[in-house]
C-alpha cells in the first residue's frame, strides 16, 4: 500500500494545500479527484506564492505527476488560465499533467443557472463560489443534459448534443430570469473544441494510468479539496457543495479503492471557519472572531470573501475525521491564537436541553445547537520560530494534546506559519 491521503475535516479551507506541497517530495503522483475551480489552495513555494484552484499542488514540481481526475468537474476555460498563469511564472506544465477523459465539463449555462438559482434563493442562498459547480454535479447525476471530457474529441456529436442542451437550457433560464440574453450553442461548441484542442496531450484515461502506478510501485497522494462538512452526503445538507469532499470521495472519484492508502492524513484549523451560509454553532460575531479573521487573514482565496470565524468545534470536526476514516491530524494556523489570552474549545452541543456529542443530521437541529466549551489558557507568546514539539510553550502543548484526545487521534503535524519550514512533524 503506498498511497497517502489529505482530507480537510472541517468546512474547507483548512490549509491542506501546504500539506500537500510538503508531502510531494514523496510521492510520484498527486491526485486532485472532486470539486473544481471552487477549490482555492495557497502554497508558499521557493519563497514564492502560489494560488490554484483546479490543478493539483503537484503541478509545482515537475518530478511529480498530477493528476484530475474523474470526479473532478472541469471548465476549460479557467483551467487554461491557471496553466497559462504558472507558464508566465517560468513554471510550465506540460506532460506532469494528466486530465481524465471521463470527468465532466462546466459550461456557461452552469454558471448562468447557479446564478439564477442563487439569486432565487435570497436569504436562504446556498452562498456558492459562483463557479457551476453545483450545476455541472447535478446534470452528471442526471445525465440527459452531461457532457465529459472525453466527448469534446467526437466534435459532429459534440455539437449536436451541445446544440440540443443549451436550446432547452436557453428556455428554462428565461423562465427563471426573463431578462436572461439566450446562449449561442453555436459559438460554445467552437470555443470548447478550441479548449479541447490545448488539452489534448494531457487527456487520458486517468483510471488505468493510477492502476499501473500502483502496479509499479508508485507513491500516490491524494488531494481533498474543501473539507468533510461540505460532502454532499455528510456534510451540513444543503449548505455543502454538490461533491463527496470527505475521504467518501477517494474511491468514486479516482477509481482507486480505499483500501490502497495507507495514511489518511485529517487536516483542521487551530479554529473554526466556513464561507457561504449555513450553521455554524461555534461562530464568534465579535472582537475575538474579527481578530482571528485579521491574523489568519481569513478571505477566500477563489472568492475573496470573508471568512466566518469561531473556535474549534470537536464535534463537528470528530464527526469529519470518524466519516473520513482518518489516521492522525494536522493542525494548522496555530500561530493565529497566539495574542489570545484563553481559548475555548468545543466539547459537546447543548440541543434543546439535552448534551451530546453527535453531529446532528439535520441542519434545523445543528442550528440550535448551544456549543458546550472547555477554556483553556492562552500561550500570549509568538510561536512562529518554533521547529520541535517540546519547544512550544505548555499551554500550546495542552492545547494540541486536548484537540488530540477529543478528535480520538494522534495529532502528527503541526504548522505555525505558511512556510515549509513552518511545520513541526512529530
Ligand atoms: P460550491 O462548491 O461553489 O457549490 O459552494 C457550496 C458551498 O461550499 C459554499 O458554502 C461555498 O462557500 C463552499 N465551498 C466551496 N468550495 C470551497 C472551498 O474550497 N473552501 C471553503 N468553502 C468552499
Amino acid at each position: 500500500m503506498s498511497a497517502t491521503a489529505v482530507i480537510g475535516l472541517q468546512w474547507g479551507d483548512e490549509a491542506k494545500g501546504k500539506i500537500v506541497d510538503l508531502l510531494t517530495d514523496q510521492h510520484d503522483v498527486v491526485v486532485r479527484y472532486q470539486g473544481g475551480n471552487n477549490a482555492g489552495h495557497t502554497v508558499v513555494c521557493n519563497g514564492q506564492t502560489y494560488k490554484l484552484s483546479l490543478l493539483p499542488v503537484g503541478v509545482l514540481r515537475p518530478q511529480v505527476t498530477s493528476v484530475i481526475a474523474t470526479g473532478v468537474v472541469i471548465n476549460p476555460k479557467a483551467l487554461l488560465g491557471e496553466i497559462e498563469g504558472l507558464k508566465s511564472r517560468s513554471m510550465p506544465v506540460g506532460s506532469n499533467l494528466l486530465i481524465s477523459d471521463r470527468a465532466h465539463v462546466i459550461f456557461p449555462h452552469h454558471v448562468a443557472e447557479e446564478a439564477a438559482l442563487e439569486e432565487s434563493r435570497k436569504d436562504n442562498a446556498i452562498g456558492t463560489t459562483m463557479r457551476g459547480i453545483g450545476t455541472c454535479y447535478r446534470d452528471k447525476a442526471g445525465r440527459t443534459h452531461a457532457i465529459r471530457v472525453g466527448d469534446l474529441y467526437y466534435p459532429d456529436i459534440f455539437r449536436t448534443r451541445l446544440a440540443d442542451i443549451v436550446a432547452q437550457k436557453n428556455t428554462i433560464l428565461r423562465a427563471l430570469a426573463p431578462a436572461f440574453t439566450p446562449l449561442d450553442a453555436g459559438q460554445i461548441a467552437e470555443e470548447y473544441l478550441g479548449y479541447a484542442k490545448q488539452l489534448e496531450p494531457h487527456v487520458i484515461d486517468t483510471t488505468s494510468f493510477l492502476h499501473k502506478s500502483l502496479a509499479q510501485g508508485k507513491k500516490l497522494l491524494f488531494e481533498g479539496a474543501q473539507g468533510s462538512l461540505l460532502d454532499i452526503d455528510h456534510g451540513t445538507f444543503p449548505f455543502v457543495t454538490s461533491s463527496s469532499s470527505s475521504g467518501c470521495g477517494i474511491h468514486s472519484g479516482s477509481g482507486v479503492p480505499e483500501r490502497s492508502i495507507s495514511r489518511m492524513i485529517g487536516v483542521v484549523k487551530a479554529y473554526t471557519t466556513r464561507v457561504g451560509g449555513g450553521p455554524f454553532p461555534t461562530e464568534l460575531n465579535n472582537a475575538i472572531g474579527q481578530h482571528i479573521r485579521d491574523v489568519g487573514r481569513e478571505y477566500g482565496t477563489v472568492t475573496g470573501r470573508p471568512r466566518r470565524c469561531g473556535w474549534f468545534d470537536a464535534v463537528a470536526a470528530g464527526y469529519g475525521a470518524r466519516i473520513s476514516g482518518v489516521d492522525c491530524i494536522a493542525v494548522m494556523l496555530l500561530d493565529v491564537l497566539s495574542q489570545l489570552d484563553e481559548i475555548k474549545v468545543c466539547t459537546a452541543y447543548d440541543i434543546d436541553g439535552e448534551r451530546t456529542t453527535d453531529f446532528p443530521s439535520h441542519v434545523e437541529a445543528l442550528a440550535r445547537a448551544k456549543p458546550v466549551y472547555e477554556t483553556l489558557a492562552g500561550w500570549k507568546s509568538d510561536i512562529c520560530g518554533v521547529r520541535k514539539l517540546a519547544d512550544f510553550p505548555k499551554a500550546a502543548r495542552d492545547y494540541l494534546e486536548t484537540l488530540g484526545e477529543l478528535l480520538g487521534k494522534p495529532v502528527e503535524i503541526i504548522s505555525v506559519g505558511p512556510d515549509r519550514e513552518q511545520t513541526i512533524l512529530d
